[in-house]
């Protein structure tokens, strides 16, 4: 039996824990055996001295194994998965899934909830009427043969490791560690079951990595998890440092992802998707990385993804309509306009601070049981790089209740950095890592 205390001492001094020891560690916390207090001590040890590359794999493989696996072998045909670090107004998996269904791939997703100023893919579904995202493992196959996608919650009793220390991770101030990414993300992407896996990890003021650099470890970190499990996986290094697309908040991003799936989305949301969705194709061996582009250019034109993001709201429960035409989503009965408070151009963005605002109207969570109010949120009319005059509308805030605006207002103004020269070119894309290595762009 080993002791926490001991474990605790160890990594403390920066020492490496064994297989042994991080296998005791998973069980005694997910069985009760170890309580909170010594695993956030556990996790902060983590957070300054990190882990070795045997340690994180180590322990993502015991998460995975902490409780139920799924097999997905009842879906025919090459199960690709998609996971994103987490950003605002990161809605690429409503488009991506139902874009790369379209085209044969079979989607068979677990995603989650926001966290912190994050977006979670599962609240922006349930925002359409009707729809569940918790679907017994029968349905859920039978969605994902018969439509081509189905999203759906972590189902029951699977990675309840990383509920636990998710949630721990969340009030302990140790969400921004490589190990503790890797293995959270990594671990539900296994036990999810599919055979290939993109990863999009964001980097910038709106995600948990802010340097790039810090972003490509993550990746590689990720990547050589899921090559060791015998999984084909690469993962797109993308930009957090402007908010993705202009709609922050539930209802909005599901009518901005159908917009995108139409080919009418804003640009950088567009061009984010369609990398993403190529690199899914190729993992499904339809084609080179650039046919898959082109296929993934031609569906989006064609609008062809709408029909499979209705068929699977509807096989979901959700009202299809609402994806036909999204102008049904009743707006926040009460909105107020963000102005430029001078002229000049937007240089900066603290987007972690834009999904801070966007849940202090109400479109996110600042304690796990709070409800959401799907159509609160932002909308920004204008982004890194737009020239502003004073008074010209930066973006619209959205809510049931108008005394949520001033502070709202206030952490989004704080979050806009007006300066007097244009700004910097930015890229959407800054790498791609694979197994073989890190290719910059
Ligand atoms: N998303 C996850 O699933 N886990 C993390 O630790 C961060 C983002």
């Amino acid at each position: 039996m080993i002791r926490m205390y001991d474990l605790i001492e160890k990594k403390k001094h920066g020492e490496e824990l064994t297989g042994e020891e991080i296998r005791e560690m998973v069980r005694g916390f997910v069985s009760g055996e170890i309580p909170d207090y010594q695993m956030s001590a556990m996790l902060m040890a983590i957070y300054f001295r990190g882990m070795s590359a045997a340690e994180t794999t180590r322990l993502t493989m015991e998460m995975a194994h902490s409780g139920d696996t799924a097999d997905l072998s009842s879906i025919r045909g090459i199960k690709v998965d998609k996971h994103s670090t987490g950003g605002v107004g990161d809605k690429t998996s409503l488009v991506i899934g139902p874009l790369t269904a379209s085209l044969g791939v079979k989607i068979a997703k677990m995603s989650g909830r926001g966290l912190g100023h994050t977006g979670g893919t599962l609240d922006k579904l349930e925002s359409i009427p009707g729809l569940t995202t918790s679907i017994e493992k029968d349905r859920f196959f039978e969605i994902v043969n018969r439509t081509g996608i189905a999203i759906i919650g972590q189902t029951g009793n699977m990675v309840p490791a990383d509920k636990k220390l998710y949630a721990l991770r969340d009030v302990t101030a140790t969400v921004d560690s490589v190990p503790l990414i890797a293995s959270s993300i990594m671990s539900k992407k296994l036990a999810a079951g599919s055979d290939a896996i993109v990863l999009d990890v964001k980097t910038g003021s709106g995600a948990f990595m802010k340097t790039l650099e810090e972003s490509i470890a993550l990746a590689k970190e990720m990547v050589a998890i899921g090559t060791g499990a015998g999984r084909v996986c690469c993962a797109l290094i993308t930009d957090m440092d402007v908010p993705l697309g202009r709609a922050i908040g539930n209802a909005m991003e599901v009518a901005e992802a159908v917009q995108t799936l139409k080919n009418q989305g804003p640009e950088d949301l567009t061009e984010v998707c369609l990398q993403l969705a190529a690199n899914m194709l190729c993992l499904a061996e339809k084609g080179t990385l650039q046919e898959c582009y082109a296929m993934a250019k031609e569906a989006m034109e064609t609008g062809r993804g709408v029909d499979v993001l209705a068929a699977m709201v509807k096989a979901q429960g959700g009202d299809e309509r609402y994806i036909y035409d999204p102008s049904l989503f009743a707006p926040a009965p009460y909105e107020r306009q963000v102005l430029a408070p001078r002229d000049g151009y937007v240089v900066q963005i603290d987007t972690a601070g834009c999904g801070i605002a966007s849940t202090m109207l109400g479109a996110g969570r600042a304690k796990k049981e709070d409800a959401i109010n799907y159509s609160a949120g932002i909308y920004l009319h204008k982004k890194y790089g737009d020239p502003v005059k004073k008074g010209d509308v930066l973006a619209v805030l959205h809510a049931s209740d108008e005394a949520l605006f001033d502070g709202a207002e206030r952490r989004f103004l704080d979050s806009y950095v007006i300066g007097d020269a244009p700004a910097a070119e930015k890229r959407h894309i800054y790498a791609r890592v694979t197994a073989e290595g890190v290719e910059r762009y």
